[in-house]
This record gives C-alpha cells, sequence and structure tokens, in this order.
C-alpha cells in the first residue's frame, strides 16, 4: 500500500454493500414473478458464458433472513438492493402482483430490525419481457410503465425506506443492451441504443415525479457508472483525441448533462444524428432534470485509450475501435486496471461541472478476485489492498471539499455476473456454488472493523471472524 496513513470519515458517513435482485435472488418462477430480459438472455441466447442463468443465482429469494443476519454480523450500516420489476408486474403494467411486494417488505423489515438502513434501487436491468417485446427501452412507453411501476413500489414501501434510486447504470441498459449485445435484450442496433438513452432519462425524472407526488420525504436519486476517460500515447491525427470525446460523451455525459443541466451536449446531439437523433420532445428535458436529493457513483476503473495501427474513430454509439491501452499487470480478474486515483479526480471534476451537484454516495465499487475458501477460512489481500486504496481517494475527495455521504462495496457475496456467469467474484462473502455456504473472505472482518472505527488504520491489517 503506498500510503499508510490513519484516516477517519465524516461523522455518520453510510457504510454498506450492495447487490441487486436478479443476480442473487433465484426462483425465478416463484410467486407469480414474470419473465425478465435477462432470463431470455440466458436461455434463449449464447451471450452469457457456459449458459450461466440466474435461475437459482444464490437463492436469496429462500435465504433472505439468514443473509440479512449475516450482514449485521458484519457490521454493515446499510444495504442497496434492487426490486425485481418482474416480480412486481409480471407482464410490466398492470396491477401489483402482492407476493412480490411482500417479499420486499419482509426484507426491508429484517432490515430495520437487524439496524441496516435498506437503499433500495427500482430498476437494475432486468426489464419484464413482456415489455421488450413491446420495443423495449427504444419504446417512449416503456418510460410511463416506469414511472407507474415506481409508484407502486413506493406507495408500498416509502414509509421505511429513507434512500431511493431509480435505475441503475442507465448506460449499461442502453449500450450494452441494444449496441453491444453484452447485455439483454442483446441488440447491435446502434438507432435502438440511441432511443433507449433518452427514454431511460426520461423513465428516471417520471419516476422521481411520480414518487415525489406521493412523498417528497424520502431521498430521491439515480446510480451512474461514470469513468474517466483518457487518451493515452501519441496521437497524430487526433483520432485518440476524438475516441476520448466521444465516449465521454456517451459514458458520462449523455447522463450528467440532462439530469443536472437540463440539456444534451451538443457535440452527442451530432453524433447521434448519424443513428436517428435523440427523440427528445418538447418539455421531455424538464422532466429529466428533476431535483435530486443525491447522486450514486459506481466507480470500478479509469479507461485508457491509445492510437493502434488502422484505428479509426470509435463511431457513436460506442463501439470502440481507437483501441484500449493494455493495463499491464495490475488488474483485477476482470482485466480492469487499478486506479484508485481516478475516483477522487471525477468527484472533484463533477462538482467544478455541476456545483449544485447533491451529494454523492459511491453505491458500488470492489474489484473480482477469485480467492478460494481453505480450511474455512477466505484470505483476499488484493480485495483488501483495492479496497483500502479507494476509501483513502474517497477521504481525499472529502478533503477537496466534495460532500461524499457513504459507501457501498459491490458486493455483498458473490452472485451472478451478468455475461461473466459465475465466473467473476466480486463478494466481500464467498459462495460455494455447490452448496450455497456463505463464507465472509477476510476482507469482509477487514471491513467490519473499518466500518466499527469509522476509518481506516495506518496499515491494512486483518482481523479474522
Ligand atoms: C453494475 C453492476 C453490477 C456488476 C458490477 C461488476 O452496476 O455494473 O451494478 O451489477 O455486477 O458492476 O461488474
Amino acid at each position: 500500500m503506498t500510503d499508510t496513513a490513519a484516516i477517519r470519515f465524516p461523522e455518520g458517513f453510510l457504510w454498506g454493500a450492495a447487490t441487486s435482485a436478479y443476480q442473487i435472488e433465484g426462483a425465478v418462477d416463484e410467486d407469480g414473478r414474470g419473465p425478465s430480459i435477462w432470463d431470455t438472455q440466458c436461455h434463449s441466447t449464447n451471450l452469457v458464458r457456459d449458459g450461466h442463468s440466474g435461475d437459482v443465482a444464490v437463492d436469496h429469494y429462500h435465504r433472505m433472513e439468514d443473509d440479512v443476519a449475516m450482514m449485521a454480523s458484519l457490521g454493515l450500516g446499510a444495504y442497496r438492493f434492487s426490486v425485481a420489476w418482474p416480480r412486481i408486474q409480471p407482464v410490466g403494467s398492470g396491477p401489483a402482483n402482492q407476493a412480490g411486494l411482500d417479499f420486499y417488505s419482509r426484507l426491508v423489515d429484517r432490515l430495520l430490525a437487524a439496524g441496516i438502513q435498506p437503499a433500495l434501487t427500482l430498476y437494475h436491468w432486468d426489464l419484464p419481457q413482456a415489455l421488450e417485446d413491446a420495443g423495449g427501452w427504444p419504446a417512449r412507453d416503456t418510460a410511463y410503465r416506469f414511472a407507474d411501476y415506481a409508484a407502486i413500489v413506493f406507495e408500498a414501501l416509502h414509509d421505511r425506506v429513507p434512500m431511493w434510486a431509480t435505475l441503475n447504470e442507465p448506460w449499461c441498459s442502453a449500450l450494452l443492451g441494444y449496441a453491444d449485445s453484452a447485455h439483454a435484450p442483446g441488440h447491435t442496433n446502434p438507432h435502438e441504443a440511441t432511443r433507449a438513452i433518452h427514454h431511460l432519462n426520461l423513465a428516471h425524472g417520471l419516476a422521481v415525479k411520480a414518487m415525489c407526488d406521493i412523498d417528497s420525504g424520502p431521498q430521491h436519486g439515480i446510480v451512474l457508472n461514470l469513468q474517466p476517460i483518457h487518451a493515452v500515447g501519441p496521437d497524430p491525427d487526433g483520432v485518440v483525441a476524438e475516441g476520448v470525446r466521444r465516449l465521454d460523451g456517451l459514458r458520462n455525459r449523455a447522463w450528467t448533462e440532462p439530469i443536472f443541466g437540463a440539456q444534451y451536449p451538443a457535440d452527442v446531439v451530432e453524433d447521434l444524428e448519424a443513428f436517428g437523433g435523440l427523440p427528445v420532445e418538447e418539455g421531455d428535458l424538464d422532466i429529466v432534470a428533476q431535483p435530486l436529493d443525491w447522486l450514486g457513483i459506481n466507480y470500478y476503473c479509469d479507461d485508457f485509450l491509445q492510437s493502434r495501427p488502422g484505428g479509426t474513430i470509435p463511431h457513436a454509439p460506442g463501439l470502440r475501435d481507437a483501441g484500449e491501452v493494455d493495463p499491464g499487470e495490475a488488474v483485477t480478474d476482470m482485466g480492469w486496471p487499478i486506479t484508485p486515483d481516478g475516483l477522487r479526480a471525477l468527484m472533484v471534476g463533477l462538482e467544478e461541472t455541476y456545483p449544485d451537484l447533491p451529494p454523492i454516495y459511491i453505491t458500488e465499487n470492489g474489484c473480482a478476485y477469485d480467492d478460494p475458501v481453505v480450511d474455512g477460512a477466505c484470505p483476499d489481500p488484493r480485495r483488501i489492498a483495492y479496497l483500502d486504496a479507494h476509501l483513502r481517494s474517497v477521504r481525499a475527495a472529502i478533503d477537496a471539499g466534495v460532500d461524499v455521504r457513504g459507501y457501498f462495496e459491490w458486493s455483498l457475496m458473490d452472485n451472478f455476473e451478468w455475461s461473466h456467469g459465475y465466473h467473476q467474484r466480486f463478494g466481500m462473502v464467498h459462495i460455494d456454488y455447490d452448496t450455497l455456504v456463505r463464507t465472509p473472505r477476510d476482507s469482509a472482518w477487514w471491513y467490519r472493523d473499518v466500518i466499527a472505527r469509522n476509518g481506516l488504520t495506518r496499515t491494512a491489517t486483518v482481523s479474522s471472524g
């Protein structure tokens, strides 16, 4: 570790862990749940490694009480989870499925009884398949269906859940889902992705409005995966710089500008003209730019582009031709570089761009390392080093004047990592996929100590459970 000073976080700093519904719940056919686009992606395409699916996942649906008890034993102050839309509205519209609401109601009650603050995300990518069949996010109507769904869940839980997020990483839903095929529904159609960008922003705004009409007391936010993107090396033709501009536009500014500035960046609008243009109607941008109580940032690493022979400017939206830098050896199992200072720089830059930015929560940060259980223990020093470095970066942002209120580690436990299936392990708790036994890794006990002292010691010491 390069920086070993002891540091503390502001009083009241919220310490949590995060998961999402399809990645952990399983029980895909139970209690009236309808199919989602991820069930289809897993069962009707070959886009998920080894044919893995979330059918069982880590069986959280049946083990919820034990999982909450485990969270309490790890000292968590908060838990970020998502609600599966197809459990609440099996076909994405119409009346609520009471059994679906009851599951999340029981979860919330358990968390509160354990002294753990619930932080609810309404959409973590599991669109009801019936809505995809009707056009999915490229269809404007999906935004209105999302607002109806948000109001149903909010009506049921707003008395007990203080922190609400509309969408998780809408960039992934739009670009990976419709342009890149890595995510459901697995399309490669940039025209669709362009329409999806705007309809996701619109859905967010409509949902916040619908919820605030019921009760403006709870804290409303959105979770974005913002990412600094850098040009590296010689760039005589300006190809790399142009690639950085385009990727930054789609990854970051296509979300922050409408949400915090009620407009799309002119260069992004222009880039997307080639793909039919953003389908903005009169009044939409005022709806998108609802006042928010917080912004959630999911951060894993910075991105780097370099020139490569024959490389061309990445065309919007998204497919990258400029060439990614070989990140060398200091990567996680995902192949992602380890760039902790990027988190500080990202937040400081946001504050400079948007002086009225609401308080920030780091809603995801973490790393995949496949450290096994040996004799009942699971040492994972690389994860501890990663987390230590990123928490120091958060503290540095606070020192620079950024209002950061909390941090959620991704993830509470190993789970279904989308197109990677179960091959990537992000958990502070190890899962044995044969037995579904949960074993906290050393980093979980380390994190418990961080939470207890509201800070880091001089060195990343590890106690055992
Ligand atoms: C994400 C996700 C998680 C992933 C994590 C690791 O929001 O990208 O919320 O579902 O599992 O990011 O890739």
